[in-house]
């Protein structure tokens, strides 16, 4: 696509672009939109900076790619339904999302994104890295991929959890906004290649937050076949890092990238909106 009315700098080989032109506060034309959309497609991160925005304006952007949801864990910012609060405060040892995932894929419709918007940041440190799922599948040898193509792995909201100490829990309870849903009830099967309802292209789907084995298959036997994934899908050459600035905005692609958010920052404290859009029944 030539794009017209926006510039994409891509940040790095493997996806991730900044987009520079739109300004986020108005709202935004069916071409510019429609450029914007095109770049989320093939970049599968995108990032837009110097974004002055109201919660209203952020929620009214996520909006134009599909309908807003609620992430399970956080309870939203009071007086603005759909937008969560993520903040680390000084004295906080846990970060939430440290580690590599898609979002919630324990559930039947895990989102088709997710939107980050800067308000306060660390003086250094607090990057998110994000990795290509596409090419995570496409580097697997035939043999691979033939024996992946069939298979199903659950997802499951507490393999997290456990995984962390807790972390999500008492992430919960140190921003004070408590969870709304019990946990361990959440789980979903969901195809370990699973094919982009945009762009028809294959991308591995399982992460190592969530996956806990593959359908049919003990948790022992899936547990090598897994962990050679788990290593390959954040080879550093299918990722990029974002450098955060305040007022920025990022949307990544959930069905074909994972996001890991560093936890280096200590002593700082780091505030991120954030927003879930609705996406479909991974096929
Ligand atoms: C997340 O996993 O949604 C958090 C990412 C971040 O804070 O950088």
């Amino acid at each position: 696509m030539t794009y017209e009315t926006i510039t994409v700098e891509p940040i790095a080989g493997a996806l991730g672009a900044v987009i520079r032109g739109p300004n986020l506060s108005q709202p935004l034309d069916q071409q510019c939109f429609a450029e914007i959309h095109a770049a989320f497609l093939k970049h599968l991160v995108i990032f837009l900076e110097d974004q002055d925005l109201t919660p209203d304006q952020l929620l009214a952007f996520a909006g134009r790619f599909g309908p807003i949801v609620n992430y399970p864990f956080v309870k939203d910012m009071d007086g603005h339904p759909g937008i969560t609060e993520i903040t680390k405060t000084e004295a906080d040892t846990l970060n939430f999302g440290g580690l590599w995932h898609s979002d919630t894929t324990y559930l039947p419709k895990p989102p088709l994104g997710s939107m980050l918007y800067s308000r306060e940041l660390p003086p250094r440190g607090g990057d998110t890295l994000f990795a290509n799922m596409y090419l995570a599948y496409e580097t697997l040898s035939d043999g691979m991929k033939a024996m992946l193509a069939p298979l199903y792995a659950v997802s499951s909201a507490s393999l997290r959890d456990k995984s962390e100490g807790g972390a999500r829990s008492r992430i919960a309870a140190q921003t004070g906004r408590g969870q709304n849903v019990d946990q361990r009830d959440m789980a979903a099967e969901h195809p370990v290649v699973r094919t982009h309802p945009e762009t028809g292209r294959k991308a591995l789907y399982i992460n190592c937050a969530h996956s806990s084995h593959f359908v049919g298959i003990t948790p022992e036997e899936s547990r090598p076949i897994l962990h050679f994934l788990f290593e390959h899908m954040s080879r550093p050459e299918f990722t990029c890092r974002y450098r955060w600035k305040v007022d920025a905005v990022a949307l990544w692609d959930n069905r074909c990238s994972h996001h890991y958010a560093l936890n280096d920052y200590q002593g700082y404290r780091r505030l991120m909106h954030r927003v879930t859009i609705e996406g479909d029944t991974p096929v």
